[in-house]
């Protein structure tokens, strides 16, 4: 019998491959900063047995449909948006995610993001750079404080709660909102459960954890950032979709909100042009909630292990469908 064939949608490290090419052939597109495109994707999903995606593959129905020999799914993320799960599971296709080996990284980076926005951090190394430091004065560059400040956390799943368990360090004060209570974050952490609107009204920092579903997609827009206190920093490490951009750039520039630390976006990548991009306090990064080096190995590994356990016929370590498939 022939081996099972793998296509893998960008390059990603040799060595966390490895236990796929025992099984099967795989093969690679071998660019790190280029997509792969739409039509060799279509065209090596119709033969594949596997694939390995990222999160800016679009893995919908028509791949679906011409996917004869697909079995699963194994996405270069814990979000999967970008796959149409419903589709896969009327084919039969296994959709597998990474979740967990990025809980600690991700809320590194939302913590990182909160504190760089708050005090200013990229305008002010900017400043040194561009050789504006001519003086001291008491107010310059002054931005707010963390410490002892409310935050608000909407999507309170692991990375929300290993984001709770940073800020307990700064003695904030943390409220969550979320589908279903997380009694381990009351109890363990001193998180308190509140309505999303008790959020956007107390909280200094907003952060958006949450995925992208048909719930969440556009639910930070005007209405939204008009409820929130003048000061707040609205934050963002889910995904851009939840966020209506246009409102966003509107309430800041009308001083509605005082600015947003943001990792996502609802099209990426975004140009040095973007109206986000633009306003100084907005503090804008690549999608880079996961990246350290050891994180994203640990995913590499992880989505290579699930497609081989896919088709080895055992339980993957993560899978979005399998109950509903198996
Ligand atoms: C994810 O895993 O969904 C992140 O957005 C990328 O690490």
């Amino acid at each position: 019998m022939d081996n099972p064939s793998v296509f893998i949608t960008r390059k990603v490290p040799e060595d966390t491959i490895a236990p796929l090419r025992e099984v099967a052939d795989v093969k690679m597109w071998d660019y790190e900063d280029t997509p792969v495109p739409r039509d060799i994707l279509l065209e090596e999903a119709e033969t594949a047995t596997a694939l390995y995606t990222i999160l800016s593959d679009g893995i919908d129905r028509e791949l679906f449909e011409r996917a004869k020999h697909l079995k699963v799914v194994g996405n270069l993320a814990v979000g999967y948006d970008n796959v149409d799960v419903g589709a896969a599971t009327e084919h039969g296709v296994v959709v597998c995610n990474t979740p967990d080996v990025l809980t600690d990284t991700t809320a590194d980076l939302a913590f990182a993001l909160l504190m760089a926005a708050a005090r200013r951090i990229p305008e002010a190394e900017q400043y040194i750079k561009e050789g504006k430091w001519g003086n001291w004065s008491p107010l310059l560059l002054a931005g707010q404080d963390i410490h002892h400040k409310t935050l608000g956390i909407v999507g309170m799943g692991r990375i929300g709660e290993s984001v709770a368990k940073r800020a307990t360090g700064f003695e904030m004060e943390i409220l969550y909102h979320n589908r279903s209570r997380n009694e381990k974050a009351e109890k363990e952490l001193g998180a308190t459960y509140a309505l999303f609107d008790e959020i956007l009204e107390r909280a200094d920092f907003v952060l958006n954890l949450t995925p992208l579903t048909s719930e969440t997609k556009g639910m930070f827009n005007r209405n939204v950032f008009s409820k929130m206190k003048k000061n707040a920093i609205f934050l963002n490490v889910g995904r851009g979709g939840a966020v209506v951009e246009e409102d966003l750039v509107a309430a800041i520039k009308q001083g509605d909100i005082a600015g947003a630390g943001l990792d996502v976006f609802q099209k990426e990548p975004i140009p040095e042009d973007h109206p986000l991009v633009q306003l100084p306090n907005v503090v804008c990064l690549p999608h880079i909630g996961s990246a350290s080096v050891e994180t994203r190995k640990a995913m590499c590994s992880l989505t290579a292990r699930n497609i081989r356990n896919v088709l080895s016929g055992e339980r993957p370590e993560a899978a979005v469908n399998w109950d509903e498939i198996k």
